[in-house]
């Protein structure tokens, strides 16, 4: 007999979501501006830093690149780059989290060279590096696939600046170019770059560590190079993702919720949707409230790159559809394989029919869904089955909490402000060998909240 823990969040559906809570930090910001300081002369202090386990990965990496990090409070990190000695990050970590890819363009930037474990695929489908590569070279680096592991390595002492147009916009490859051209010899212009604000917010902090970056906001940017980075105190954006996951488990549950500390520019096109569902929105400097107490029907959704719908709300988006009156279409138009999660809803009673040649899922509001023991194959298909779970007739019991916990700060103490009655908890599971098939049984234990 073989035991396994399962870490699990049990949700009671039927609540109507009430109240307000807060957005906590942009894991996505947070993750490359940890990177980042690995080019500060000085010390690097962060604000509103989230307590996700996708941070912690980052923690580990920049500590066995020589790093020393510290927590000042419950979100501020200060990080002190003197001792970084390695230019290489092991696959251990790498496989662990994609962003870990982030350290390129810092470690070129310091040492001349940088040897990262290619992050391959992931659940979502394809994660290509050649907009990276394309970049590194072009900005004067000879760059290798050796053993599993992208070798980059400058020419001269110092990359040189350069006029790099990117076929389509790429997040990752936009911040690893800018990571690397801010300290280059020459001025830098990044053509069709990604206009997400966590790429903005990253461009931020480096123009507060002193690095020259110019047209952000705008698909070029121009960077001229400066000698050296220093140290700097700063706090990372809103998460907009929490933030439209909070928005989808208000308006599933027909609730009316208001999230604070957040940027409603930021999360438009999402906005935009809700209204055309027939929901009510209200917007202030830093808040958003939503109304659902009738819903008109479905919607039409493209996911696109910023300002587009965003690929990281498609499945809690579909999750909420699911429940809309009518049929709606949703595209997913940014990763290859976002759609696996679906089979999940459908232990739901949801009907989600998904074209694999189209890319796109035809969702028929149904008229309750009912709680059923699932499993998350990541962490934004998680979110969606919380969005499900929180709608629907009985107990959603969500296996893969782990991986909810790595792009959510206690997900289930945000829900309960709102009045959600959501559990987080450790289960023992059995798995018992019978005929060469295993049974599962699940001993749930309720574990701290803090978890
Ligand atoms: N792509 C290429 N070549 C490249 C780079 C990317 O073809 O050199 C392709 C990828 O294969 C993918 C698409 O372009 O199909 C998007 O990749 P992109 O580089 O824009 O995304 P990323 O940097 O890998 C970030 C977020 C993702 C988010 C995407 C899109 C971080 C740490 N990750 O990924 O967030 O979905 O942008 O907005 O910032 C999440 O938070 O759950 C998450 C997956």
């Amino acid at each position: 007999m073989l035991d396994r823990l399962d870490t699990t969040l049990r949700v009671r559906g039927g609540v109507r979501l009430e109240g307000s809570t807060s957005t906590h930090g942009a894991k996505n910001a947070a993750l490359p501006i940890m990177a980042a300081a690995l080019l500060a002369k000085g010390p690097v202090t962060l604000h509103r830093v989230p307590r996700i386990t996708d941070v912690s990965v980052m923690w580990s990496l920049l500590e066995s690149l020589g790093a020393r990090l510290r927590y000042e409070g419950e979100n501020t990190v200060t990080i002190d780059s003197s001792n970084v000695a390695s230019f290489r990050a092991p696959y251990a970590l790498v496989r662990k989290l994609a962003a870990s890819f982030d350290v390129v363009g810092p470690l070129l930037g310091r040492f001349g060279r940088a040897e990262v474990a290619l992050p391959g695929g992931c659940v979502l489908g394809t994660r290509a590096t050649d907009l990276h590569e394309q970049a590194f070279i072009a900005l004067g680096c000879d760059v290798r696939n050796q053993h599993g592991y992208l070798i980059a390595e400058s020419k001269h002492a110092r990359l040189h600046g350069a006029d790099i147009e990117f076929r389509m916009p790429s997040v990752g490859a936009t911040k690893n170019a800018m990571l690397a051209a801010v300290t280059a010899n020459g001025t830098t212009t990044l053509r069709n770059v990604a206009m997400e604000p966590e790429v903005i917010d990253l461009a931020n902090f480096l123009t507060a560590m002193g690095a020259k970056i110019a047209g952000l906001g705008t698909d070029t940017i121009v960077i001229d190079g400066v000698a050296e980075l220093h140290g700097v105190e700063y706090e990372i954006i809103p998460d907009r993702i929490v933030t439209g996951t909070l928005l989808f488990c208000g308006v599933v549950t027909r609730g009316d919720v208001t999230i604070r500390r957040c940027v409603p520019a930021h999360v438009r096109s999402v906005l935009e949707k809700l209204t055309e569902c027939g929901i009510e929105v209200t917007t202030g400097t830093d808040w958003i409230r939503v109304n659902a107490g009738a819903i008109t029907g479905g919607t039409e959704i493209l996911t696109a790159p910023y300002p587009g719908f965003p690929t990281d709300l498609q499945p809690q988006a579909v999750a909420f559809l699911c429940t809309a009156p009518g049929t709606s279409v949703v595209e997913e138009s940014i990763f290859n394989a976002r759609f696996s999660y679906v089979n999940e809803l459908a232990r739901m009673g949801a009907d989600v029919r998904v074209s694999m040649e189209s890319n796109t899922a035809v969702v028929k509001g149904v008229a309750q869904l009912s709680g059923a023991p699932v499993e998350a194959p990541d962490i934004r298909a998680g979110a969606a089955l919380v969005v499900a779970g929180l709608a629907a007739h009985g107990e959603t019991e969500i296996i893969g909490l782990e991986y909810i916990d790595r792009g959510y700060e206690r997900l289930e103490e945000m829900l309960s402000d709102l009045g959600g009655q959501v559990q987080r908890s450790v289960g023992v599971t059995q798995l018992v060998e019978a005929s060469g098939l295993f049974e599962t049984t699940a001993y749930p234990r309720v574990s701290p909240a803090s978890g």
